[in-house]
């Protein structure tokens, strides 16, 4: 996930510089039952409460699989598929390096797994916020091409000094997007396919503003990063959500 304020004090690395190996070998057995219990939990909580292409990438990249999947058999799927592939990472990486990965077809996944006493709470997104939240939708061949274009849009916008307009589509759409189909509301994001707890939240709640979704009111909507969303975007359609960000093209974005 992206933080609100982007901050460095050093010259911009290449994103290749962050990407460690994953040494899948050194997870556990008791990583591996934690990855299933939330994985067994998380499906059963999504059941129709997301959009349904991110169950056909969950089946296609055959990530029922128990345990914690290997990027190298993740890869050997998805980048035949749409060209993405997935680099293993620390942790967070900065919002200049993310953005120049996502326009290279590359997403990072962390190389560990949040504790057994730490099933809802994170300080930084781990390999199951990113592997089961993001990488399923990467297999759908609009969304990936739309999530690239989110990587040049940021690119673009943190050279120009305006990081946070990109930040915020980003996090209105890939992360805590919502996106109608056959006439309901479901989950497109990432951050909320991921959660237990925002996951119906977001749908369900009477106490959250859920306004359209548009690039422009994403572009100047605020967010939180360490808190349940105060409102949440709404396209028509994940179609809609991938057709409006992908018409976007960077000096529209600095305009907005
Ligand atoms: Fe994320």
């Amino acid at each position: 996930m992206l933080q609100e304020t982007i901050t460095r004090d050093r010259p911009v690395g290449s994103w290749q510089d962050y990407v460690v190996p994953q040494c899948w070998e050194a997870f556990t057995p008791d990583d591996h039952a934690v990855w299933d219990l939330l994985f067994m939990r998380q499906v059963k909580l999504l059941g129709s409460r997301v959009v349904s292409d991110f169950f056909d990438g969950i089946d296609l990249l055959k990530l029922t699989h128990p345990g914690v999947p290997d990027v190298e058999g993740l890869n050997a799927i998805l980048e035949p598929r749409t060209g993405w592939r997935t680099v293993a990472v620390p942790g967070l990486v900065p919002d200049d390096i993310f953005f120049a990965m996502l326009s290279e077809r590359v997403f990072p996944v962390g190389n560990f797994i949040r504790t057994r006493d730490q099933l809802d709470y994170l300080e930084a997104p781990d390999c199951f916020h990113d592997m089961f939240g993001h990488i399923p939708m990467l297999a759908h061949h609009n969304y990936a091409e739309m999530t690239r274009h989110v990587g040049e849009l940021g690119a673009a916008a943190i050279g120009a000094g305006q990081g946070h307009k990109a930040a915020r589509l980003y996090w209105h759409s890939v992360e805590f997007g919502l996106a109608r189909e056959h006439g309901e509301i479901k989950i497109l994001g990432a951050g909320l396919a991921s959660s237990f707890g925002e996951a119906h939240f977001s749908l369900e709640s009477d106490q959250v503003e859920r306004l359209p979704f548009t690039v422009e009111r994403a572009v100047n909507t605020h967010y939180k990063h360490d808190a349940f969303q105060p409102r949440y975007l709404v396209s028509e359609s994940l179609e809609q959500t991938v057709a409006e960000v992908l018409r976007l093209t960077p000096a529209e974005l600095l305009a907005l």
